[in-house]
């Protein structure tokens, strides 16, 4: 999922456009590319590596034209290369493109049966050699656009330029958001509001199959049907500012110790704290008492956040969820019968597959509700209820301030279902609240532990497999341990439910093997350390997460006491920080590590 940005501007564009694209390289930062209009017709210039590779060659080798487009990549089709590097040029045009044109074999070779010559592996190339065919048998760049349009299959935004066109921008969705930025005189185009906010707070986003003609003092819109078409303008919250990482030597570093912090800001939107009673801030266009099942669907850590939230429906407000990892949800086209309840739960909110299980679950007739850290994102904009995450802007590509942000945000959903289910009494329901009150506190306490944590971390990282276990409601934490430590160190690891063990994963174990266990003294505890024993006896190297009043035999790492209901908060902060310092001590890319974005917004 790559970035893309394009000014029409007042003054030479090069540097706003990397500007811009510094606040999209979390999606993806294989290569980065600008291409702008000057006197001898489209120029550009394209770095392997981290923007601030092209930022170096841009200083060396400054690019003219106040008119430019420009892109961060995450390769889908073909390798890192120069090559492969976006802007491409094609005769007159040149193109940025996020998303996959799934077609794009059967036009290249249709293509080049036309005698077309193909310079790179990329599917984006057939954008501009179509668009280049159009050109140069004499259509308008409007005119190639809209005929182009219609040839491509997939997701795609687009952003395109045209020599000598120097008031000129057009720019498509289909999938993958796309926003149009208006200034005083100037024009933009940009994945989504935070890569525009230097330059305006305008914003109009892009409906799916929209196309934009944009010029420096308007922009007109066109639907699918080419039907022109008036977008809201909204007003962006997003900041200007680039958040930096203060005195912390990554963001991932950071956003683990601002959780405290964030968990209670989020808290402060949906819980009463003097009555410890949850309170929505608007009104729920549903009543829970009336729902027969909730559908989660969600990806990665999210869907762990998702799984966590199934247990705590089911127990506490005793209604059916079923929760599933969204490219799932969306082809197994599950009947999901009326009176029933789609969340999704997403940090950046633009997630493909997320996002298209939520429209499948929409078109099912569900109520659908969106958990999303961006409250103008795409998830946002088409859910019938958003509840926001109050995490702030999350830098790291692994997400941790946002997993227990969305962990509150669900747990207060919970707690009223169950109230409104008449299921939990004001008592139970003060209870479970205090101990949401509580965990910022009990999360400064575990923090406090960092450096015995980093300790174990150092031995993990010489290993090849880890295993981390859990039941109930730390199974899904065991899960995110493992996607954690994988995703950072690039050691392979497993999150299984304890109980699942025996029937075969055991048989891995050997004294090369850590396997991180994950029991607060809760209702399962002895079963844990049951299934902990097991492991031990075939000489398994055990780190056991428990609280104060755990088992003391093994390398233990201790969280302060806490009711069960809160533990997938609290032992959250450990396992994120044996990933974090394991990678740390291998040296990996913390925050950019190898082969992922931030933001997945193609299948
Ligand atoms: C988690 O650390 C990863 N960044 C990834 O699994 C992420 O959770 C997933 O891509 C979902 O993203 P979303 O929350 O923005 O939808």
């Amino acid at each position: 999922m790559c970035g893309i940005v394009g000014i029409l501007g007042k003054e030479p564009v090069a540097d706003s456009i990397v500007e811009a694209l510094r606040r999209l390289e979390y999606r993806g930062y294989d290569s980065a590319g600008v291409a702008t209009l000057t006197s001898s017709g489209i120029e550009r210039r394209r770095a392997v590596g981290k923007l601030r590779n092209l930022a170096e060659l841009l200083a060396r080798a400054p690019l003219p034209g106040t008119s430019g487009i420009g892109h961060t990549r995450w390769a889908t089709h073909g390798g890192v290369t120069e090559t492969n590097a976006h802007p491409h040029v094609v005769g007159d045009v040149v193109v940025v493109h996020n998303g996959i044109i799934e077609n794009f074999r059967t036009l290249k070779d249709e293509l080049i049966a036309g005698g077309a010559v193909f310079t790179t592996e990329t599917d984006t190339e057939v954008v501009a050699q179509l668009l280049a065919r159009e050109i140069s048998q004499g259509a308008s760049p409007r005119d190639a656009v809209k005929a182009v349009l219609k040839r491509l299959q997939g997701a795609f935004a687009l952003a395109m330029l045209f020599k000598g066109e120097g008031d000129l921008m057009i720019g498509a969705r289909n999938g993958p958001p796309l926003a149009i930025g208006h200034g005083d005189g100037e024009m933009f185009l940009g994945s989504d509001a935070i890569a525009l906010a230097p330059f305006t707070n305008r914003i109009t986003y892009l409906e799916d199959g929209d196309w934009a003609v944009v010029s420096h003092n308007k922009a007109e819109i066109f639907d699918a049907e080419n039907r022109p078409v008036k977008r809201p303008m909204s007003f962006s919250q997003a900041s200007s500012l680039l958040v930096d990482k203060g005195n912390y030597r990554h963001f991932m570093a950071k956003e683990i110790a601002e959780q405290p912090e964030v968990i209670g800001h989020t808290l402060a939107e949906y819980v009463d704290f003097a009555e410890r009673r949850v309170r929505m801030p608007q009104a729920l266009p549903f009543d829970f008492a009336k729902l027969d099942r909730i559908t989660i669907a969600a990806c990665g850590t999210a869907a762990y956040a998702g799984l966590v939230a199934k247990y705590w429906f089911e127990r506490i407000a005793r209604l059916p969820v079923e929760a599933d990892i969204a490219s799932e949800v969306r082809y197994r086209e599950a009947p999901l019968l009326k009176n029933g309840l789609a969340i999704v739960v997403s940090q950046s909110g633009e997630t493909a597959d997320t996002l298209a299980a939520l429209r499948y679950c929409k078109a099912q007739g569900q109520h659908t509700l969106a958990v999303v850290n961006v409250p103008e994102s795409t998830m946002a904009r088409e859910s019938e209820t958003v509840i926001r995450t109050f995490a702030g802007p999350e830098i790291g590509v692994a997400s941790t301030k946002t997993f227990t942000c969305q962990l509150v945000a669900l747990a207060c959903l919970a707690i009223l279902a169950g109230r409104q289910r008449g299921t939990l009494s004001a008592e139970a329901e003060r209870e479970l609240v205090g101990a949401l009150i509580a965990t910022p506190r009990q999360m400064t306490e575990t923090l406090k532990d960092e450096k015995h944590i980093a300790e174990i971390a150092r031995e993990l990282a010489g290993s090849r497999d880890v295993m981390f276990l859990g039941r109930g409601l730390n199974y899904p934490l065991a899960l995110e341990g493992a996607l954690k430590l994988k995703e950072l160190s690039y050691i392979h690891a497993e999150g299984y439910a304890a109980g699942e063990l025996k029937h075969g994963p055991i048989a891995l174990i050997d004294e090369t093997v850590p396997v991180i266990v994950i029991a607060p003294h809760d209702e399962l505890y002895e079963k844990t350390i049951s299934n902990m024993e097991e492991v031990a006896a075939r000489g398994g190297r055990i780190v056991l997460l428990t609280d104060d009043h755990g088992h003391k035999s093994f390398r233990t790492i201790t969280v302060p006491k806490a009711n069960a209901f809160v533990s997938p908060l609290l032992y959250a902060v450990p396992v994120q920080l044996l990933a974090y310092h394991a990678a740390v001590f291998l040296g990996t890319d913390v925050d950019q590590p190898r082969n992922l974005a931030k933001s997945v917004t193609v299948e």
